[in-house]
This record gives C-alpha cells, sequence and structure tokens, in this order.
C-alpha cells in the first residue's frame, strides 16, 4: 500500500492505495470553519490544525479498512509549493511514523499531483500537453514538454480565480470558501448575465488578471445593493466573467501550443459551469480534455498517493534518515 497525506493548506487528508492504484482510504477535514471568520487561511492555526488531525486520520485508515503499517510500502506526501508550517506537520508526523519500519518516503509536489489526477493511472501524459491549475492560490497554466517537467507559460498577475470567487462571495454576504457558494447561488438564474469587463488586458497574452473584475463587480453590487431577487443574477453574473476570461486564454493557449491533451485540476475546475464550456471549447478545437473528476479538483490525499505510486514505480523514494525530505514552500524556486 501506498500512505498519503496532503496538508499543504487547510485541507487535513489521508488516502491509503494499493500498487494498482485502487483505493482503500481517503478522508478529509476541512478547516474552512475555523478560517471563515478571518476571511482568509491563517498559516499558524493551519498547521496547528493538521498537526492535531493527522494522526486521528492515519489511525482511522488503519482501524477502518483492517490494514496495518507493516503493509505499507512507502509513504506518499506533499512537500511543496504549499505553507511551510502545513508542509512541516505531516513531514516530521510521517518521519516519526516510517522510520519506526524504516518505510521509505515519497515527496510530491503539489502541482503535479493536482494534474495527476486529471487522468487515469495506467494512462501516460503525453509530451507537449497542456494542463491549468486553477484554484485559491493558482491559476497557471503549464506546458508539458516530458512529463513531470512543468514550464510556466501563463499565470495569473494579481488574483487567483478561486481568490475571485472568494472575493466575490464576500461582497454577496455569502461564506468562505466563495466559489461553490457563488455556484449553488448562480443555480437559479437562467437568464441572460450582466456584462462586468469583458477584454481583459495583460501584458503577456497567456497570462490572467481578475483584480480589475473583482473592483468592478464590488462597484457594482455596491451601487445596485443586493435585494433578494438579485442575487441569484449577480452570482451567475460573476461566475460567468471569472470563466469567460479563463477560457479566453485558455482557447489562446490551445490555438499557441495545439497540444496532444488539455489538463485541467485545481479546486475551481470543480465548477460546473466552468466545466461545461470547457468541454465545448476543447471539442470545438478538437482537443481532448482531461479534467479532473469533480471530487478530486481540491486538495485532496489521493491526488498525492496516485502520484506517489507514479514515483514508487519510478524509483523515486527517500530512504530513512530522510534527509531529502524538507518542507519546500517555493518548490519552483528554491
Ligand atoms: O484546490 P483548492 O481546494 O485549494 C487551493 O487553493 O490549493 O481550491 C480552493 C479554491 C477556493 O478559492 C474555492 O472558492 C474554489 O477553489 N472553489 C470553487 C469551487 N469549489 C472550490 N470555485 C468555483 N466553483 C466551485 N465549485
Ligand atoms: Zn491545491
Amino acid at each position: 500500500m501506498i500512505l498519503a497525506i496532503e496538508s499543504s493548506c487547510d485541507d487535513t487528508s489521508v488516502a491509503l492505495v494499493d500498487m494498482t492504484g485502487a483505493l482503500f482510504f481517503h478522508r478529509s477535514l476541512s478547516q474552512n470553519d475555523l478560517h471563515a471568520p478571518y476571511g482568509g487561511v491563517v498559516p499558524e492555526l493551519a498547521s496547528r490544525t493538521h498537526s492535531e488531525r493527522l494522526p486521528f486520520l492515519v489511525e482511522a485508515a488503519f482501524s477502518e479498512t483492517g490494514l496495518s503499517l507493516d503493509q505499507v510500502a512507502a509513504a506518499a506526501l506533499t512537500t511543496g509549493p504549499g505553507l511551510s508550517g502545513g508542509l512541516l506537520s505531516a513531514i516530521s508526523y510521517l518521519k516519526g511514523l516510517c522510520w519506526s519500519k524504516k518505510i521509505p518516503l515519497i515527496p510530491v509536489h503539489h502541482i503535479r499531483a493536482h494534474l495527476r489526477v486529471a487522468v487515469e493511472i495506467e494512462e501516460e501524459i503525453p509530451q507537449e500537453s497542456l494542463g491549468l491549475v486553477v484554484s485559491g492560490g493558482h491559476t497557471h497554466l503549464y506546458r508539458i514538454r516530458k512529463w513531470p517537467d512543468l514550464d510556466l507559460v501563463g499565470r495569473t498577475v494579481d488574483d487567483a480565480a478561486g481568490e475571485a470567487f472568494d472575493k466575490g462571495a464576500k461582497v454577496l454576504g455569502l461564506p468562505y470558501p466563495g466559489g461553490p457558494e457563488i455556484e449553488k447561488a448562480a443555480e437559479a438564474w437562467s437568464g441572460p448575465f450582466l456584462k462586468f469587463l469583458r477584454g481583459i488586458h495583460t501584458p503577456r497574452e497567456l497570462d490572467f488578471s481578475f483584480s480589475g473584475l473583482k473592483t468592478a463587480f464590488v462597484s457594482h453590487v455596491r451601487s445596485e445593493g443586493i435585494t433578494g431577487d438579485r442575487l441569484p443574477l449577480m452570482a451567475a453574473s460573476y461566475q460567468d466573467a471569472i470563466v469567460s476570461h479563463l477560457l479566453d486564454r485558455i482557447g489562446k493557449a490551445l490555438g499557441r501550443f495545439h497540444p496532444p491533451v488539455f489538463l485541467v485540476g485545481g479546486g475551481v475546475a470543480a465548477n460546473q459551469h466552468f466545466r461545461t464550456l470547457l468541454k465545448i471549447l476543447c471539442e470545438e478545437k478538437g482537443i481532448p480534455l482531461r479534467i479532473a473528476p469533480r471530487p478530486l479538483c481540491g486538495d485532496n490525499a489521493v491526488m498525492i498517493a496516485l502520484t506517489g505510486l507514479e514515483l514508487f514505480r519510478s524509483g523515486e523514494i527517500v530512504r530513512p534518515p530522510y534527509s531529502e525530505i524538507r518542507p519546500r514552500p517555493r518548490w519552483d524556486e528554491d
């Protein structure tokens, strides 16, 4: 078995998969309620909470499946990019747990894991593919010349798409995280959308920018007010504006690179409006779309387990005393 932990932001998640990638256990504990009063993730609170919860989740993984640590061939964990305190919680915990049985560890890159679960475990990611990770921390487009090497070809110059959802939700009086709340509120609207800001300019053609859109939305909400029946219209229009901007840049990138497949993951990829329009766009362009299943879009340990399995198969393990295992909050820059 591969035991896996994800703790790079505000989700504590544990999974167990076997050597074929079959899932035996997966449980995530969200910290949304803890961070909600602050309107965003408080790193110190997040790492303390991961430390408290990890042993309980790992205990549950073994007691509920009847498996034991003796059946674990390796333990995979996110070592970056992410919040250093959260990364350190899992690193310290797994180093202690696994050292006792001399179980190797597998450091996993969080962004690669988001993209890896967009395809089946036995499916290879072809050379020259394109990938998008769209979440609360990332709106990043990558050219994958040869998996797992990622070349950044476009990124947000200000907020990530998930942040734009979260900030817009706040203005509408909806709780954090805002993406699912905006999606839910938007479901009650089926008419035409309000157009806030289109044709967003960025210095580089494949970059994204959401802050102007957010500002236009905030001033619209402040001037019009939120009466009960306008909430679905506002939520749906804002959602459509974010999705339209994503699709505009994706369309340009697909046109420029003609990738053999387009991989998409990250929390915002769970958005159904985005999924529907993206599928149409990829069909029009004749490019196969591989998008993570909705339950695996946000942060989760299954993506760490499956990426860990792939690394295990290619022998990329670290044995005790695990000296190469350290938090890499800015993995690609360190
Ligand atoms: O990948 P994720 O769980 O965590 C990281 O940021 O790494 O993504 C969380 C983000 C939040 O900003 C949340 O509002 C957004 O993804 N999100 C959504 C949806 N579900 C989560 N945004 C739009 N629609 C959704 N259904
Ligand atoms: Zn993530």
